[in-house]
């Protein structure tokens, strides 16, 4: 598989687009009618299709078939050159890399030609929201007079950074979201045709992850088809951090049996372990909110394995639901409190406290009394990271370290974020981008996969183990990158986005 899912699955027709039919429909009766406008807007969210759907529409306008109302053909010499990229009336511009009035110049230098092959040149300016305020001027005065055969298609994640004086000029189309059940389907037929195994929980997980975002859902099931397994809901939740811990198991019952030992002792095995306390207060709402959907009647909703749900559903059982929106807030409360520098578990102890006090009604055993029996009060709470490993500072750029020498660590790296199960999982399908000025860059698959890294709590236990495993100290950076070669960044052009470019190829969606 040389190609990444997500753009071998790239819609080349206008039935193959899922969802947006409103936009699709319009686009098509212009096409059938000859009515195509010279400057669209199309706005939405990463991901929903607006790049699939402007290729599509310069493929339609230039298509050799006969029947207007059946462009683009996909078969015809302008179509397949287009889906291979080598058409040259279709240009597209990365408004994020060129926001100098220099390349707009350019560009109206290049508008003044007439088109190479096709009827119409096309012009897709992605990001267009990026653009300088001189090149939106500029970008202006093409709109107001557009050559005749030229065809603007602005895309935008960010429409309201756009001057009303271009919005004013241009056809708005808004993109959607996609709905999970959409997503879902498509999953499916990827999975069918590409050959691969995989649990319908997990490709539910999967879209309900992907916020709506089509080329995120497939790039996570391309990230985890990589592994050459079946993908399980048991992958897919390690690899998203979405699994539920035996931690969270142990507090929920201490919970329910009113026994602060056990869960203050549940609470400190994990911590001593290596977890992350903010996120074990995460995993503790998302648990919980997952017993309020079950006492809704919306088990359906509810991503758990099959024997995590089936405690779920006794747990539920046993709680109110106002009991149950009760500590949700509490644990909520701990998952972003700021006041664990010096004693990380605090946080934790105290939400375990005010969620076990009984609310008026519950007949409960006074809490302090068991507490000393079974809680390793003696064991101290782990010290602050800063003071556990004081590292010699600047010292890893004198050594040579080489990007070879930590990509072969790599696993060991993975292994020694030790019970941070979610990590270990992250950082072994990361791909080790570069090393540079004691700054390693880690590409992942997808802006889920990266944002489930970029914490501050993640970072200090990547830095830690990297410390742990080649003594040294590194800084480290995240971008989207495809799995098997580099990609797209999200990220502002800076010198990560270089390096990571220069290290795989092209910008994905320039051409393909
Ligand atoms: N509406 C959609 N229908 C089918 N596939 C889609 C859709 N939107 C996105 N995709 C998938 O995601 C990939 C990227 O979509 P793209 O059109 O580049 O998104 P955008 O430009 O909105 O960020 C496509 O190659 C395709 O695989
Ligand atoms: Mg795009
Ligand atoms: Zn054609």
């Amino acid at each position: 598989m040389s190609q990444t899912l997500y753009r071998k699955w790239r819609p080349r027709q206008w039935e193959e687009v899922v969802a947006q039919q409103h936009i699709v429909q319009t686009l098509r009766n212009a096409v059938a009618g000859g009515r195509v406008a010279h400057a669209y807007l199309f706005a939405g969210p990463r991901g929903t299709g607006k790049t699939t759907v402007a290729r599509l529409l310069a493929k339609a306008v230039n298509c050799l078939d006969p029947d207007p109302a059946r462009r683009p053909c996909d078969k015809c010499d302008y179509c397949v050159a287009a889906n291979e990229g080598r058409f040259l009336d279709l240009i597209e511009i990365d408004a994020a890399s060129q926001t100098g009035v220099d390349d707009v110049r350019d560009l109206r230098d290049k508008i003044n030609f007439t088109p190479n092959q096709g009827k119409y040149k096309i012009y897709i300016i992605d990001e267009v929201h990026m653009f300088s305020n001189n090149a939106f001027n500029a970008l202006l005065k093409t709109l107001e007079e557009p050559p005749p055969h030229a065809i603007f298609v602005l895309a935008t994640t960010e429409i309201h950074k756009i001057p009303p004086t271009v919005l004013s000029r241009c056809q708005r189309h808004e993109f959607r979201r996609l709905p999970v059940d959409a997503i879902v389907a498509q999953l499916q037929k990827i999975v069918g045709e590409e050959n691969l195994q995989a649990e319908p929980e997990a490709l539910t997980l999967i879209a309900r992850q992907s916020a709506g975002g089509m080329r995120d859902a497939i790039s996570l099931l391309d990230q985890l088809a990589s592994a050459g397994q079946a993908i399980t809901l048991d992958l897919t939740q390690a690899v998203l951090g979405t699994a539920t811990s035996q931690t969270v198991l142990a507090l929920v019952e201490a919970l329910l049996n009113r026994n602060p030992a056990a869960g203050m002792d549940a609470i400190h095995t994990a911590l001593d372990s290596g977890a992350d306390p903010r996120l074990l207060a995460r995993q503790m709402v998302d648990y919980l909110r997952a017993l309020l959907l079950i006492q809704m009647g919306n088990a359906s909703q509810v991503d758990l394995s099959a024997d995590v749900r089936a405690r779920a559903e006794t747990h539920a059982a046993r709680l109110s639901s106002a009991e149950v929106l009760r500590i949700i807030k509490i644990f909520n409360t701990a998952a972003s409190d700021p006041r664990s520098g010096w004693q990380p578990s605090l946080p934790l102890e105290l939400a375990l406290a005010e969620a076990i006090e009984s609310p008026a009604a519950a007949p409960v055993p006074a809490p302090s009394a068991p507490a000393k029996k079974a809680a390793p009060v003696e064991k101290p709470a782990p010290p602050p990271a800063k003071a556990e490993t004081p590292l010699p500072a600047g010292e890893s750029a004198e050594l040579g370290l080489t990007l070879g020498q930590v990509t072969k660590a790599w696993k060991q790296v993975g292994a020694a974020v030790r019970n941070n199960m979610s990590l270990g999982a992250l950082l072994n399908s990361s791909k080790l981008l570069e090393l540079k000025n004691n700054t390693l860059v880690l590409g992942f698959a997808s802006d889920i996969l990266r944002n489930k890294a970029d914490t501050p709590e993640q970072v200090e236990a990547i830095r830690k183990a990297i410390h742990e495993v080649l003594g040294v100290d590194l800084t480290v950076k995240f971008v989207v990158s495809n799995a098997k070669q580099t990609a797209r960044t999200d990220v502002k052009p800076d010198g990560m986005v270089a390096a990571a470019l220069k290290n795989g190829g092209e910008i994905v969606d320039t051409q393909e």
